[in-house]
């Protein structure tokens, strides 16, 4: 895509901004916007991988991004009118709209949406959006180096670190900056306690002998998708149970191999935490084999020649005729799949599932 102006000025991109597809460059948000002074928000980033041969979008794992998603709104005290069926066409129809035939970047965020002074969550407007825009590596997948950061995770009593909430995100900020600045490519945080908790932005996973190990959810992690998808991928294709432990700072010293996993990241492996080289300071085996097994299950491929891709569910097609696969109960799905409100100002009304719906739309 040769258009590299911001999202918000341009008329050919489309966005979902509360319950309507309207032109990116008529979406708008006011400056009083709690969300954009307080953090009152929770978001979700999900990935649409191009299959060439296909010539096709797959989604993946939608309904557990959105599935997350409801979670983080239920900490936050966010009412979200859309089930997750209907959230998982609405993406799929903003793909296809924006005709992303390529890899892509779906970013949806449900927010306290009133223009107010006075920090608090509740009797608040919610409000939600959702926009998708192309997207190729986010980090480095061919070997980061990492640097411990004087910056400690935030904790589940202070911002739920489970829930993806916008303004713990400055947490994820300062590290990653920190990072930067001393000459790493990428954060690793610690615990209060001192544990190893994740990166700025992806979860961490380490080889130690024979051994695949990961801090546990309540290790201050965000329980990421990703992190599920190479634990399940881990033991199909490998037979490797991956073990879920308290990990100590000094264990990133001496562990065989090292890797980030995010859905932005995707499996980023790690050649050197604190100037000193994982393993032999190159990519290792078996982080090689979980990256080889991701690339090709995102994508829908064949992950053994001449066998059933057993993990094809994840992937959700935008363009083909087969482009359904979630239950389609709700109204919004079906004017979001076509039989839609086709406005003279060319939005799209897109009926939420519950009746709170109707108060978020006309903010
Ligand atoms: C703080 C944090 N941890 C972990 C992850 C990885 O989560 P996922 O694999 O669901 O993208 C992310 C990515 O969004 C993140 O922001």
């Amino acid at each position: 895509m040769s258009n590299t102006a911001a999202l918000s000025q341009r008329s050919d991109m489309v966005v979902f901004l509360n319950g309507e597809f309207i032109p990116a460059d008529q979406a708008r948000v006011g400056v009083m916007t709690h969300a954009l002074s307080y953090g009152t928000g929770c978001f979700e980033g999900i990935r649409g991988y191009w299959n060439e041969n296909e010539q096709e979008t797959y989604i993946f794992r939608a309904r557990e991004h959105f599935e997350r998603l409801k979670r983080s709104c239920r900490i936050m005290n966010i009412e979200l009118p859309y089930t997750v069926e209907d959230l998982i066409e609405i993406s799929a129809e903003l793909v296809r709209r924006n005709n992303l035939r390529e890899n892509c970047y779906l970013r949806p965020f449900a927010y306290k949406a009133d223009e107010i002074i006075g920090v608090r969550l509740n009797d608040l407007l919610d409000h939600f959006s959702l926009f998708a825009v192309p997207m190729g590596d986010y980090v480095s997948t061919t070997g980061l180096r990492c640097g411990l950061s004087s910056w400690r995770r935030v904790d589940d009593n202070m911002i739920p670190a489970r829930a993806k909430i916008s303004g713990s995100y400055v947490n994820s900020a300062l590290a990653k900056t920190e990072a930067l600045q001393n000459g790493f490519d990428e954060a690793i945080m610690l615990t209060a306690e001192g544990h190893v908790s994740e990166g700025s932005a992806e979860n961490i996973f380490l080889v130690i002998g024979n051994e695949l190990v990961t801090p546990p959810a309540t290790e201050n992690i965000l329980p990421g998708i990703t992190r599920d998808t190479v634990m399940k991928l881990a033991l199909h294709y490998m037979g490797r149970a991956t073990k879920e432990r308290v990990i100590d700072r000094t264990e990133l010293y001496c562990a065989d191999e090292i890797v980030l996993t995010g859905t932005g990241a995707q499996i980023a492996p790690v050649v050197e935490v604190d100037h000193r080289p994982v393993g032999k300071g190159v990519v290792g085996p078996i982080t090689s084999e979980i990256q080889e097994l991701y690339l090709k299950v995102v994508r829908r491929e064949k992950v053994v020649r001449g066998e059933k891709n057993d993990f094809e569910h994840w992937c959700m097609p935008c363009f083909g005729s087969a482009a359904r696969y979630a239950p389609v109960s709700t109204q919004a799905v079906t004017k979001a799949s076509g039989s839609h409100n086709s406005h003279s100002n060319g939005h799209t009304k897109v009926a939420a599932s519950r009746g709170k719906a109707a108060r978020t739309a006309k903010h």
